[in-house]
């Protein structure tokens, strides 16, 4: 283990263990790019650890893994199992559904986690292919989880989707094809929301702010910049991977039962902060 990730690991926050007892749960891009605690990561140990069955998917088997072993060193009788999965793949997509439904006869969660960003452009200097690969991989990817998860949940009388946006989408920043791909993250969830009520299916989007994880710090982050994106909320704090597992944790709980359809930004307040004066 890193420094890094144990000093992460070592500001989890408190877990009572049953909130999320017994339900199974799929979670996409459980891995994290490099050693620390992402958003998908912390979902997956968080869940786990309010006594979720978890299936940990990722193209990248070694970061699932990972965030097993963390889970197992915190917990050990969890209930956790990885798969290598790619979910611009429908036909992986269908492979997901198929495993956590033959390991514990179906499924109550899907987490879609994953999410890709672009190097900055425009509309006119995106590379087309870029840009068609970060629609593919941002949007696409959850239609195809949910089409396959959808009739399994409905088996089991509803269940829970949480989608994952961005900031990016409510406050674009130069990174077009991103913020496009995470507007219609949420147009989806809405859509998908009013589409599968009537099967007791909530659908809802988390959106992140510039919280520090290794999707932005793994390539390096100057002192500077870290201390831009802490003060670009209202509160003044700097959110981490904790703070959207959290929350995805009580989205997928039946906490949230009377919850749907919802566009939740998990940011400190950095949606509604004005210019500085
Ligand atoms: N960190 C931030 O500042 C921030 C801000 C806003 C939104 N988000 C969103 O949070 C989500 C992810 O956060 P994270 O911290 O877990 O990111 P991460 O990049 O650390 O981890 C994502 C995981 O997804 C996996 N992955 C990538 N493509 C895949 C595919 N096609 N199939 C299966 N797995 C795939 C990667 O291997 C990686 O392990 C994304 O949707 C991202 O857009 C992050």
């Amino acid at each position: 283990m890193t420094e890094t990730e144990a000093t992460e690991i070592s500001t989890i926050p408190a877990t009572t263990g049953t909130r999320l007892l017994d339900k199974r749960a799929i979670i996409t891009g459980a891995g994290s790019r490099a050693s620390g605690i992402g958003n998908g990561r912390a979902a997956s140990i968080l869940f786990a650890l309010e006594g979720a069955k978890v299936l940990l998917v990722d193209s990248d088997l070694n970061a699932a893994e990972e965030t097993k072993s963390i889970i197992v060193s915190l917990k050990p009788d969890a209930n956790v199992i990885t798969m290598q999965g790619n979910v611009t793949d429908e036909k992986s997509c269908k492979e997901i559904v198929t495993t956590i439904s033959n390991q514990w006869g179906g499924v109550d969660i899907l987490h879609n986690n994953v999410g890709i960003g672009m190097p900055r452009s425009s509309v006119v200097d995106a590379d087309m292919d870029e840009w068609d690969k970060v629609q593919e991989t941002n949007v696409r990817s959850m239609v195809l989880t949910s089409r396959y998860a959808i009739p399994e949940m409905e088996k089991s009388s509803g269940g829970s989707i949480i989608n994952v946006s961005s900031i990016a989408a409510l406050r674009p920043r130069g990174m077009t094809a991103y913020s496009t791909s995470k507007g219609a993250v949420i147009a989806l969830t809405q859509a998908m929301a009013v589409d599968h009520a009537d099967q007791g299916i909530r659908v809802n989007c988390i959106v992140p702010g510039p919280v520090y994880t290794p999707m932005v710090y793994s390539r390096g982050m100057e002192p500077s910049l870290r201390e831009r994106r802490k003060n670009a909320s209202l509160l003044g704090i700097e959110g981490n991977g904790w703070d959207i597992g959290a929350t995805a944790v009580f989205l997928a709980s039946d906490e949230s039962r009377y919850i749907t359809g919802v566009i939740l930004p998990v940011d400190g307040g950095v949606h509604i902060k004005g210019p500085d004066r």
